[in-house]
């Protein structure tokens, strides 16, 4: 009798307490008995897969494990009266590829309600080259520009420019009318971001302000914060009266040194990000504006496709900072 088999790229845990990354050829009722079986077709690598990869035992408490929190791809079996054979549909996120077998693997096996049909006007691959970073830049605008921030009231910071998140949000705010400071450490992508909309680029340094003061210059009306730490801090002490900040990363540290004086005595506001566990009505609503009035138009140059093999390359990059733009992982 023949066992159906399927890849995916296995993180283990060794004797020593290193982490392995290989591509393991698995039977296919290995699977947990999630309601609907997907056949992936493309996925794509987030910060919190490059953590998960590397045995981050803050995103994954066991191995061993498969990553990748986003997954495209078709039902191929369905317990649930929602979705059918054929339907294809895209997974951000939930548990997906952080305690729970993910999308660098060609078949994942989730709770429907994991499960958004593909969004109209989108390839497969297009909700990948978005992802959770992209879903996460546009969450970050939403609510911005829900809280009351508009283009003519100064301009917004976007930090870690050149990462998913961040040169996502960069081409969104662009798009919507908005005067954008990239702040990057690459000084060479400066036309890159430029290219992008970015009206000013300024060093990943000009944003980072360790002086301990509780409040700097006025800089911006607002910020999309992907980096937390120092730069976080610096962001809300150097905004405008009134002002807003998104915070949804932590590339720069979890740390948050800062008074209580940016919110008491200039009104600014700090919006908390969390797209893994967000409400399937905001997605409905964010995936809409992302394929329609807001899709932002990232350059081919951005996206670079790999399969399984082509990650341990991409998940190096990602943790040394030198990531670019987003990778789609290719099933
Ligand atoms: N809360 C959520 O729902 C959510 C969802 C998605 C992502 N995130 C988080 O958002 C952050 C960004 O994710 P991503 O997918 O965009 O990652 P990414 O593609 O690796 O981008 C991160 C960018 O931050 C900058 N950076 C890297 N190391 C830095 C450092 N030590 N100090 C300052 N800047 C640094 C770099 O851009 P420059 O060289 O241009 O400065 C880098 O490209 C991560 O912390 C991730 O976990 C959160």
């Amino acid at each position: 009798m023949s066992t159906q088999t399927y890849r995916a790229l296995v993180v283990s845990e060794e004797s020593d307490g290193s982490f392995r990354r290989s591509i393991r050829e698995k039977p296919l009722n290995d699977l947990p008995d999630g309601d609907i079986q997907v056949r992936v077709r493309y996925s794509s690598l987030n910060y919190k897969d490059a953590l998960s990869a590397t045995g981050n035992k803050g995103v994954t408490k066991h191995y061993p494990h498969t990553p990748g929190i986003d997954a495209a791809g078709v039902v191929e079996q369905s317990h649930s009266r929602y979705f059918k054979p054929g339907d294809k549909v895209v997974v951000n996120g939930f548990d997906l590829g952080a305690d729970y077998p993910g999308g660098f693997a060609e078949y994942v096996s989730v709770p429907a309600d994991w499960v958004m049909k593909l969004p109209e006007g989108m390839s497969l691959r297009d909700t990948m080259v978005m992802g959770v970073a992209g879903l996460t830049a546009a969450l970050s605008v939403y609510r911005l520009t829900e809280y009351g921030i508009r283009p003519d009231g100064g301009p917004v910071l976007v930090t870690g420019a050149t990462g998913g998140v961040g040169s996502i949000a960069v081409a969104i705010l662009a798009k919507l009318g908005f005067q954008v400071t990239a702040a990057t450490g690459k000084r060479e992508q400066v036309s890159m971001l430029k290219d992008l909309g970015a009206r000013d680029v300024i060093p990943r340094k000009k944003a980072h302000d360790t002086s301990g003061k509780p409040l700097l210059k006025r800089r911006w009306n607002a910020a999309v914060d992907t980096v937390g730490g120092e730069t976080l801090s610096t962001v809300i002490r150097a905004t405008s009266y009134g002002g807003a900040v998104t915070c949804c990363g932590m590339v720069g540290g979890t740390d948050l040194p800062l008074t209580v004086f940016p919110f008491i005595l200039r009104g600014v506001s700090l919006f908390g990000i969390d797209l893994a566990f967000s409400a399937m009505g905001l997605r409905e609503t964010i995936w809409d504006r992302l394929s329609h009035q807001w899709k932002p138009d990232l350059p081919e140059l951005l996206v670079h496709e790999c399969g399984l093999e082509g990650l341990e390359e991409r998940i190096a990059l990602m943790l040394s900072g030198a990531h670019i733009g987003r990778t789609v992982v290719r099933l």
